[in-house]
């Protein structure tokens, strides 16, 4: 490791929580020098949220009921990220649309991942969608957060290929399995002080990168 301290995620989900155990087991392997100050879920019954309770993460839940106002949901979100102090925000498989406002104010500090090769297929069903376009390449992507929906800037690809036979679990299972490897990777780049996204621009290394890095899975 370069000597860095740790850099302190939040990371935020809605459901299983696969990536966030993927990137809690990159943490703890010394694989990436960061560690996860907080996870939060939107709601109780989140199945990564338990998972996280048992591996020893501070966990917050802050369900927004039905109804409520989105600032008073963002501004508790804020809250509980702030107050871990967390210097980056991770959304892995959060199922709310954040407010501009609230992505401006982690402009450069907030990623996603998505399950395709971005631009294609921005929001959901995605594994659904490329099998009905006929697609013979899919996979994900992980890009800095701006308001548009799925629409910042993309850091890192993985890709796979559609195969006959494939149905959306198959193909989904594959593209989990690359996006287990991307996402830890692309966080450890920030943590190393390798990547950031400023002045509009993503730099790795010192150099602008011209088009997203890509990585395809070998079976
Ligand atoms: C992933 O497919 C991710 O690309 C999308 O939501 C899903 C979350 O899966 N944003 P998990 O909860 O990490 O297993």
């Amino acid at each position: 490791m370069n000597g860095r301290p740790a850099l302190r995620l939040a990371v935020l989900i809605s459901g299983r929580g696969s990536n966030m155990a993927a990137i809690a087991r990159a943490c703890q392997s010394g694989e990436i020098a960061a560690q996860i100050a907080v996870v939060i879920a939107d709601r109780d019954g989140a199945a990564g949220i338990a998972w996280a309770a048992e591996s020893g993460l501070p966990t917050r839940v802050i369900p927004r009921p039905a109804g409520s106002e989105r600032e008073a949901f963002e501004a508790a979100l804020i809250d509980a990220i702030d107050a871990a102090g967390a210097e980056l925000v991770v959304l892995a498989g959060f199922m709310r649309v954040l407010s501009a406002p609230f992505v401006e104010h982690y402009a450069g500090r907030m990623l996603n991942i998505h399950p395709s090769l971005l631009p294609k297929f921005k929001g959901l069903h995605t594994h659904q969608r490329a099998l009905a376009a006929g697609e013979r390449e899919h996979g994900a992507s992980v890009h800095f957060v701006t308001p548009e929906l799925d629409g910042g800037p993309v850091v890192c690809q993985g890709r796979v290929s559609v195969l006959g036979g494939d149905d959306e679990h198959s193909l989904s299972a594959r593209v989990q399995q690359i996006e287990h490897r991307i996402y830890p990777k692309v966080i450890g780049w920030i943590a190393a002080g390798r990547l950031g996204w400023r002045d509009g621009m993503i730099q790795l290394d010192g150099r602008p990168l011209p088009a997203p890095l890509c990585e395809e899975l070998t079976p």
